[in-house]
């Protein structure tokens, strides 16, 4: 028998995931929920399911054996009737904007032993479990990292309509470089506190409605002991940026570096080795989950609602840092 597969919001990752999942035999796209009527039925056209402009309307109505909660940040909340109709399900990061909402949502998770994904696909990477592993072994004293790119150009349609506002992205910190928080999470568990500064209104040529931090840094100190100092910046026009992370314990160095988080990795004694970032990362992600749905096998996924809840902690902590200028402690 198919896994029946729903999908909350049909944009651009929506689709980047049923792309990965077209090919598994054991799958079936059931229903599509967009509140964009034309994009939520070109999709349902394309992809063979039925069309709800409500998402209640769909999870109450619909048999479904998991669902794709591929909304933005602000948009979060529908998770609730997964929940009520204890049906399995995955979110794209981050969890959301409101802290209290995904509050509630997460102790529904709880108080029902439901099994959810955090689609924070680098944690399926080879390179990132082997830092992971390492990680156990040597603790990491010092984690930099962070995302750099430049101005958002069309926002006319797509994530940058939205990415831009912070009431709606959270900005750059919150939803991009919440992947790199959710790794430094990963390798030394959770944090104790943050400090951050931000930068505004300096982004020359800066769209209408723009009003994310043109860049940020935040320090962050884990429980563990291990500081990290990460950043986001989206003003830097001329080049040169990227994705980075470097980890750095008293036995090894790890460098990842791009998007698909090639790993080098520094160990005493021994030789440099190079580890590549997988390309089809979606299609391992979103195998675990629908076999970790099948299964009912929660050891198969990487970052749970619970480890998606408490990166939000940090990122939305930072806010408050930035509002501040005091350090935030994590509750
Ligand atoms: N894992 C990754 O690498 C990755 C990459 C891109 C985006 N994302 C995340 O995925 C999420 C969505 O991003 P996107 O790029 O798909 O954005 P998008 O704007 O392309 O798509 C979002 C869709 O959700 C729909 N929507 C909004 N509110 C809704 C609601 N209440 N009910 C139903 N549909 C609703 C919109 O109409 C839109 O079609 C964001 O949180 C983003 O951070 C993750």
């Amino acid at each position: 028998m198919k896994t029946k597969v729903g999908f909350v919001g049909c944009g651009g990752i929506a689709e980047a995931h049923l792309n990965a999942m077209n090919n598994f035999s054991d799958v079936e796209f059931t229903a599509f929920c967009d509140i964009d009527e034309q994009r939520g039925n070109i999709i349902a056209e394309k992809y063979k399911g039925k069309y709800f402009i409500d998402a209640k309307d769909m999870i109450e109505n619909v048999d479904l054996d998991c669902i794709f909660f591929c909304l933005p940040p602000f948009a979060h909340g529908a998770e609730i009737y997964a929940i009520e109709k204890n049906i399995p399900f995955a979110v794209e990061k981050p969890v959301g904007l409101d802290l209290s909402l995904c509050k509630e949502i997460l102790s529904g998770i709880k108080e029902k032993d439901l099994l959810t994904c955090v689609l924070y696909m680098n944690r399926y990477r080879r390179g990132i479990k082997m830092v992971k592993e390492l990680s156990e072994k040597s603790q990491p004293i010092l984690i930099l990292g962070g995302w750099i790119g430049g101005t958002p150009k069309d926002v006319s349609s797509g994530i940058w309509k939205w990415w831009i506002q912070k009431d709606k992205s959270g900005g750059q910190f919150h939803e991009q470089v919440t992947h790199t928080v959710n790794l430094a999470k990963f390798f030394c568990g959770d944090a104790e506190s943050v400090h951050a500064f931000a930068v505004k209104g300096k982004n020359k040529n800066a769209p209408l409605n723009y009003s994310i931090e043109d860049a940020v840094v935040v320090n962050i100190k884990f429980k563990n002991g291990t500081v990290a100092n990460l950043w986001a910046s989206c003003s830097a026009n001329a080049g040169g940026g990227g994705v980075s992370l470097d980890v750095y314990s008293n036995d090894f160095t790890a460098k990842f570096t791009g998007w698909d988080h090639t790993l080098k990795l520094y160990r005493k004694d021994q030789d440099t080795i190079e580890v590549r970032g997988e390309p089809n990362i979606f299609e391992i992600e979103d195998r675990a989950f629908i076999d970790a749905v099948k299964t009912k096998n929660k050891s198969l996924i990487m970052s749970d609602y619970e480890d998606g809840f408490k990166t939000i902690q940090i990122t939305l902590a930072a806010d408050i840092s930035m509002k501040k200028g005091e350090v935030v402690f994590i509750e």
